[in-house]
């Protein structure tokens, strides 16, 4: 890097992107000030204490606000006057009764700071959008009262929950969607020390930028449902899908990554970003280019569909009466979010078809509760197997993995097993005794 001081960073919205950069960028020696709508989330985040589960994140909040660089505010004008680069890290969630993208609140960001911006500053794009959304908010900037000096580029965020720090700091590439030099020469000043540490960087246009992100998304999505597509095949021939990724998984050219079939991909990301890039396809006149994802989208639902399945094959053909343990509400393991979370889905589904569902997750209880308010909770994996007749493996946490089936089979009616991740030892657990079951396997 030059002499030049270094810039002063914002950060707008404070999910699970927005705060992760925020408290990355101060940790990277930045001065940060990270704005968020809502009063509620600033003051907690200001006090040091993280909104939602994240590993590693807490610490680093409270490492990096001791040193002064990072704060929190809900005031648009302080950030406008406060910032050199400007992330815009809101969320896109899929709109209600459509597949399209919902970009109010992108649209909110860009039109609360923009009549603000007085000095030159570069605005960046981190927010998953549809292809085509950055050209349409330069055209807002431009009503900037910095006019010119105000400049907009994009640079998609790929991290995943559970390694966000990881993925933050230590990315597998930087891409920068840009219209001039001095854009890319300021993304290069702010993202130095990873760029010195050897992360590769894309330089690229606004529209590229956008579809790496959805198109990163709808490939990884792709690959879970095509080892899904396998399962149902195997359970067709008798054949295992575990068998079958581990021997796909030594050509490299396939590689072992999201090859996991279980129950199929769940959060805020993919099941939405599948969706809305069908739409944008549809509003581009490409719909067919991307239809094959509708696809993809189905038999990652139909997944849902055969774990509940095996569950009434397991006791013996009805739900009503019955106890059913879940283990894991969270969409994947290392989280807390539920969003579109195939594992609650599940279970929503079996007490409305007359089980009595007791649901326990090392760190999603809240949040479940909150949304699914009509499942029991437990207080423990064994508290919610006990006197269960069926228990349903749905999230892949470390300690259901460790699980010791003599002690669960100690405390359940019925040693009967669903290991909706494909997480656990057949082996094992029959050899315990219990009826073991699993997607993909015979
Ligand atoms: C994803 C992308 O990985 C990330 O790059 C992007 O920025 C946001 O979306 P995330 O939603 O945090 O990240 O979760 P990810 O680890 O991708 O898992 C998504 C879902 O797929 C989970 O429900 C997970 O359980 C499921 N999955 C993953 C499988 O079913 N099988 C696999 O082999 C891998």
């Amino acid at each position: 890097m030059t002499d030049a001081p270094m810039p002063r960073v914002t950060v707008l919205g404070t999910g699970y992107l927005g705060a992760t950069h925020a408290v990355c960028m101060a940790e990277l020696g930045f001065d940060v000030l990270a704005l968020d709508v809502d009063e509620a989330k600033v003051a907690a985040l200001s006090a040091g204490e993280l909104p939602f589960f994240e590993p590693e994140l807490p610490e680093l909040l409270r490492k990096t606000l001791a040193t002064g660089r990072l704060r929190f505010t809900t005031s648009y004008a302080e950030v406008a006057d406060f910032g050199d680069v400007h992330f815009v890290c809101v969320g896109t969630p899929q709109k209600s009764g459509e597949f399209a993208a919902d970009l109010s609140y992108v649209n909110a960001a860009f039109s609360s700071l923009a009549p603000l911006l007085q000095r030159p500053c570069l605005v960046v794009g981190k927010s998953t959008v549809p292809a085509g959304t950055a050209a349409g908010l330069a055209g807002l900037l431009s009503l900037a009262p910095a006019g010119a000096g105000v400049r907009l580029a994009w640079n998609p965020e790929f991290l995943r929950e559970g390694y966000a720090v990881q993925d933050t700091l230590e990315p597998d590439r930087l891409v920068f969607g840009v219209a001039d030099d001095a854009s890319e020469q300021t993304l290069r000043a702010v993202y130095a020390p990873l760029i010195a540490a050897g992360v590769p960087v894309v330089v690229t246009d606004f529209a590229t930028a956008e579809l790496v992100k959805v198109a990163a998304n709808a490939f990884l999505a792709t690959k879970i449902s095509f080892i899904n597509a396998m399962a149902e095949v195997c359970e067709a021939t008798g054949a295992d899908v575990k068998a079958l990724s581990g021997a796909l998984s030594y050509d490299t050219r396939i590689g072992g990554r999201f090859l996991n079939a279980g129950i199929g991909f769940g959060g805020g990301c993919l099941p939405k970003d599948i969706r809305a890039f069908m739409a944008r396809a549809g509003e581009l006149g490409v719909d067919q280019a991307l239809s094959f994802l509708r696809e993809v989208d189905a038999i990652n639902l139909r997944r849902r569909d055969r774990a509940i399945d095996l569950a009434r094959e397991l006791t013996e053909g009805t739900f009503v009466d019955t106890r059913v343990a879940v283990l894991g509400a969270a969409f994947k393991p290392n989280s807390d979010d539920i969003r579109d979370s195939p594992a609650l889905d599940v279970a929503s589904r079996l007490h409305h078809q007359g089980a009595s569902v007791q649901v326990y997750d090392p760190q999603a209880m809240d949040n479940a509760r909150r949304r699914y308010p009509h499942l029991s909770y437990a207080d423990s994996a064994l508290d919610a197997a006990g006197d269960a007749d069926v228990v349903l493996m749905l999230t892949e946490w470390v300690e259901f993995r460790e699980l010791d089936p003599a002690v669960l089979g100690a405390v359940v009616a019925q040693k009967r097993i669903l290991d909706g991740r494909n997480a656990l030892d057949p082996a094992r657990w029959r050899n315990a005794g219990w009826h073991y079951r699993a997607l993909g396997r015979p």
